[in-house]
C-alpha cells in the first residue's frame, strides 16, 4: 500500500498511513514527509510499537536530536528518569515507581507553551510516542502559530510586531519555581532570553507568532500592567477553537509537530490512571 497522507480538516495537523516507522526510509519518503511536516505543521504517524532507539532513529531523519530541558538547564534534582532510558528522551509521565517519579509533567494540564523557549535555540520539533494512555482525558491540543498572525487584529499586531519577548526560564510553563531559581517580583526581572515574538520560519519562509508561555512572559519596553493587558489580549485571541487541531491518543501514535510555528497544550487526565508518552527533539535551527 502507499503512503497516505490525510489532512485532519483542522487548522492544523495530518496523518499519515501505511508507514511502518521501525523501518528504514527512503530519502525520498523522508522528503515527502518534512514537506507534509512543514505544510501541516503537526504530523499524525498510528499504531507504531518503537523501541525507544527506534524513535530517535526515526526523529534523525529530520535533523540533529536535542537533549531534554533538565539536561539543557542541568536541573540539580534529578527528574527519576530510569538510567537505562537514552539521554536525548525525555520521558512524559504520572507513574511513580518506587516512590520516585518516572518522568515530567504528572497528570495535571499542561497549559498552552511551546517547547523549551527558555534557552536561546529552541527545539525545532518534538516528537511524541504514546506508549500508555488514559482511557479518557490526556489529549493534546495544537495551534497554528501562522493562523494566529495572519488573523492578529492590527491593534493587537501593532503593540508585538518588530518587539521581543523575555522567555523565563526560573517557572515551568505551569507557572511553578524550578529548582536553582529564586521568584523574582515581576517578570521584568525573571531571567531568560529575548526571541522577536513575530520570526520567520527558515524553511516555509512564513511569518508566525511566538510566544512560549504566559505566566512570567515579559515585552521589552512594556510597564508591568501594559504588558500583562497586552499578553492577556493576545492569549485570549489566539486560544479560539479556529487555530487548534486536538489529538485524541491511541496507543502508538507518534506525533510530530513543528515547534517553530506550534504551541500545544496538554488536558488534565485521572491521576489514578497510567500515561507514558516518551519524546524526542531536534536542534533548533534558529536563535528565535
Ligand atoms: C509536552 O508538553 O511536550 C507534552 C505534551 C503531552 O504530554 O501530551
Amino acid at each position: 500500500m502507499a503512503l497516505e497522507i490525510t489532512s485532519t480538516g483542522a487548522a492544523l495537523g495530518a496523518v499519515v498511513s501505511q508507514l511502518d516507522l521501525t523501518q528504514p526510509l527512503k530519502a525520498e519518503t523522508v522528503e515527502r514527509l518534512r514537506n507534509a511536516w512543514l505544510d501541516h505543521i503537526v504530523l499524525v504517524y498510528r499504531g507504531q510499537d518503537l523501541s525507544d532507539l527506534q524513535l530517535l532513529n526515526f526523529t534523525r531523519y529530520f535533523g540533529e536530536l536535542e537533549y531534554p530541558p533538565s539536561k539543557l538547564l542541568n536541573y540539580s534534582q534529578g527528574s527519576g528518569q530510569k538510567a537505562d532510558i537514552p539521554l536525548e528522551i525525555n520521558v512524559i509521565s504520572n507513574v511513580v515507581e518506587n516512590g520516585k517519579k518516572i518522568g515530567q509533567l504528572g497528570y495535571a494540564e499542561a497549559k498552552w507553551h511551546t517547547d523549551t523557549p527558555f534557552v536561546e535555540r529552541p527545539p525545532a520539533a518534538s516528537v511524541l510516542h504514546a506508549l500508555e494512555i488514559p482511557p479518557t482525558g490526556g489529549n493534546t491540543s495544537f495551534m497554528n502559530m501562522y493562523a494566529v498572525l495572519e488573523a492578529l487584529p492590527t491593534s493587537l499586531l501593532a503593540k508585538v510586531e518588530g518587539k521581543k519577548c523575555k522567555h523565563d526560564v526560573s517557572h515551568t510553563s505551569d507557572g511553578v519555581l524550578r529548582h536553582d531559581f529564586g521568584e523574582s517580583a515581576t517578570a521584568k526581572e525573571c531571567p531568560g532570553p529575548w526571541h522577536p515574538m513575530v520570526r520567520t520560519h527558515p524553511d516555509s519562509g512564513r511569518k508566525a507568532l511566538y510566544l512560549g508561555k504566559r505566566a512570567w512572559a515579559y515585552i521589552e519596553g512594556t510597564a508591568t500592567e501594559e504588558n500583562e493587558e497586552i499578553l492577556d489580549a493576545i492569549w485570549a485571541f489566539a486560544e479560539r477553537p479556529e487555530f487548534v487541531y486536538e489529538h485524541v491518543w491511541t496507543q502508538g501514535d507518534v506525533v510530530m509537530w513543528d515547534n517553530r510555528c506550534a504551541m500545544h497544550r496538554r488536558e488534565e487526565f485521572d491521576d489514578s490512571e497510567r500515561r507514558i508518552m516518551h519524546r524526542s527533539q531536534l536542534c533548533g535551527d534558529i536563535p528565535v
